[in-house]
């Protein structure tokens, strides 16, 4: 049985991927380290969290004691590395939490896989999860490639665009066997309230003003969150060592088309007359250095590893806000007081 180290698998896209890996896979055993931060929530798992082939360690990245101890005790074949400080907004307010977790969390996973591995580097590999905001902000037109410089605007996409550079770094210099993944915008069940998709749902379901940034003209590309833990599983299993992958939904969006999108579906939803919830969208100060557009060419996952998103934008809204009316209990939790907080002081300041 192989032991496969996921960090940050009690996050959102954490979840998706832990999931997958623990029923597709019984012949690996799989750690999830996650120190539980306000976007980690292990109710994300309760599903699989009894199952044998699956071990919730709590703890942090950035802790090289333990990260050590558990490359001792389990001996990993392999590391899927979630684990991040995720959110733009937090991000400008906060940056020295994203260095830590983005930066030193990252070269701490290096360093035990390069100690651990160094006989044997050939039966390994490091699989770094990135972001497509690594490549900086486009203009109307054009695509972000594997090969597109980077030119990270936030602290945030400043943080990841490190983490490759070293992660790449210690594939040159020491022949660690890695690979990245620049996604993105994903969207799904899970999603911490913070982000605009889950956001926008729950202030529409509560009546509350839909905040949007500047003009509402800013564009992302929006993924379904399995079709980004089905390339992942490609990856991890296919993907060649020293290459990077672009993955992405061929799917663009400017935000305002898509408030209005997800207002439209809700007043389907909650029995409201077609209209009703768009009159609460409120345009608000913008985000400092907000990107204006990404959008990812991903052929060569298509083309080299025959990676197709399998669900609609249609169909995945459907499911996503499906899933938020549902899950009133789990919304519910993460909407605790530490949420109201954040959300005061994000939203009072604009
Ligand atoms: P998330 O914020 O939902 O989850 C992050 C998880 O990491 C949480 O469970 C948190 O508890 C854990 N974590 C944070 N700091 C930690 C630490 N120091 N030690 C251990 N665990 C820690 O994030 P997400 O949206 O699921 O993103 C996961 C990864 O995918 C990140 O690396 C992110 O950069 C990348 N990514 C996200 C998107 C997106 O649209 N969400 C797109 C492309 C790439
Ligand atoms: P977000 O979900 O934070 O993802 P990212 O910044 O990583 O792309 O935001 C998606 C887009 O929505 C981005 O252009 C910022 C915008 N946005 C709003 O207009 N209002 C909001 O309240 C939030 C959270 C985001």
């Amino acid at each position: 049985m192989k032991n496969i180290l996921i960090t940050g698998g009690a996050g959102f896209i954490g979840s998706h991927v832990v999931r997958n890996f623990v029923n597709k896979y019984p012949q690996y055993n799989i750690v999830n380290l996650d120190l539980l931060t306000y976007a980690g929530n292990l109710e994300n798992l309760t599903d699989i969290d009894a199952k044998s082939n699956y071990t919730f360690v709590k703890g942090d990245i950035c802790d090289d004691k333990l990260v050590n101890r558990l490359f001792e005790k389990y001996r990993f074949a392999g590391v899927i590395h979630l684990a991040a400080e995720s959110h733009v907004d937090r991000s400008i307010t906060d940056p020295m939490s994203f260095i830590r977790t983005n930066i030193v969390g990252t070269v701490t996973l290096l360093n035990a896989a390069k100690n651990f591995w160094k006989d044997n580097f050939e039966a390994h590999r490091f699989y770094h999860i990135s972001t497509d905001e690594v490549y900086g902000s486009l203009g109307s037109e054009g695509f972000f490639y594997e090969n597109t410089p980077y030119g990270p605007h936030s602290p945030y996409s400043a943080s990841k665009a490190s983490s490759d550079h070293l992660v790449r770094a210690y594939y040159h210099t020491y022949g660690l066997p890695v690979v990245i993944s620049n996604c993105s915008n994903n969207y799904g069940p899970n999603q911490f309230p913070e982000k605009l998709l889950p956001l926008i749902i729950n202030n529409i379901k509560n009546n509350k003003p839909l905040p949007v940034y500047g003009k509402g003209e800013n564009v992302r590309d929006w993924l379904y969150v399995e079709d980004h833990a089905y390339a992942i599983d490609l990856i991890f299993h296919k993907g060649k060592n020293g290459e990077t992958y672009n993955i992405g939904g061929e799917n663009e969006w400017t935000n305002i088309k898509l408030v209005n999108k997800l207002c439209e579906i809700m007043d389907g939803k909650l029995h409201r007359v077609s209209g009703t919830s768009a009159q609460l969208i409120t345009y608000v100060k913008d985000r400092a250095g907000h990107d204006l557009r990404y959008a990812i060419n991903c052929k060569k996952l298509q083309t080299e590893l025959g990676w197709q998103p399998t669900v609609t934008f249609d169909k995945g809204l459907e499911k996503t806000v499906n899933w938020y009316l549902k899950n009133t209990h789990w919304l519910q939790n993460v909407l605790s007081g530490d949420y109201e907080k954040y959300y005061q002081n994000q939203y009072q300041k604009r």
